[in-house]
């Protein structure tokens, strides 16, 4: 056994998220869906953030009628606080906010307002139920772009009816989605077959942004597991990911 133990491996420092700078999924925003609860802990992950070498977070709170029926109105004045704070704790990170929109039946019947919160380039990040697959996705795609809007489709190896055809990956970024990444899904967090399918998009240069997903604490401390996972390091050397325009 010693034998093979000489040919193990090294394990890989932890990747260096300070090349990433901007991270465009979160949920900062104290009391207004799953994330932070109070402002405190909305500090507490925003320290944490930059120690982990990101400068600006784009935080995204969940937008979707049957749960969090967040406004532009609701989010602005929960960024505007949260921004006080921040500066008042001495922190020295960037906040700024968009949403993360469900696609429901109220989301495919407003893209035409124009109402939507985006980001850099017009960028719009939209989920979808992880249980039903939809059967119009091509469709509200295609009302995205007409809108003007650039869709980033969020963590995109979540969603369990496509892990057993990666091709659909294919199929949606050709129709004009941008592909967004969990950094947990690689750590494992959210099961074997969607680090699988994490890994698939990062081997294929599917992935145009990389986002924490953070909720609470705990998902910045699981995040130090995917720092050493190789599929990490080739994600942040493959020079695909926008994070850093934003
Ligand atoms: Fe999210």
């Amino acid at each position: 056994m010693a034998f093979f133990g000489l040919f193990k491996k090294a394990p890989l420092p932890p990747a260096d998220l300070s090349v990433v700078r901007v991270d465009m999924h979160s949920h900062f925003i104290p009391g207004i869906d799953d994330g932070a609860k109070n402002t405190g802990e909305s500090l507490e992950m925003l320290e944490e953030m930059y120690e982990l070498g990101y400068r600006k977070v784009i935080t995204t709170p969940h937008i979707m009628s049957d749960g969090y029926k967040n406004t532009p109105e609701i989010i602005n004045k929960g960024l505007e606080k949260l921004r006080k704070a921040v500066k008042e704790a001495g922190i020295n990170i960037e906040v700024d906010a968009a949403a993360e929109y469900y696609f429901d039946y109220d989301f495919e019947k407003s893209i035409a307002k124009k109402d939507k919160l985006t980001f850099g380039n017009n960028y719009l990040l939209w989920e979808m139920s992880f249980m039903n697959k939809p059967d119009n996705i091509n469709q509200v795609i295609f009302e995205m772009l007409t809108q003007g809007y650039k869709p980033i489709l969020a963590h995109v190896e979540r969603y369990p009816f496509w892990h057993n055809d990666y091709s659909v990956y294919e199929d949606l970024a050709s129709r004009g989605t941008l592909l967004q990444l969990n950094i947990n899904s690689i750590a494992g967090q959210y099961g074997g077959p969607t680090k699988k399918a994490a890994e698939w998009l990062i081997d294929h240069d599917m992935i145009s942004f990389l986002g924490t997903d953070c909720h609470h604490m705990g998902h910045l401390e699981t995040l130090q597991k995917a720092l050493i996972e190789p599929s990490m390091h080739k994600l942040l050397a493959s020079g695909k990911l926008l994070n850093n325009t934003l």
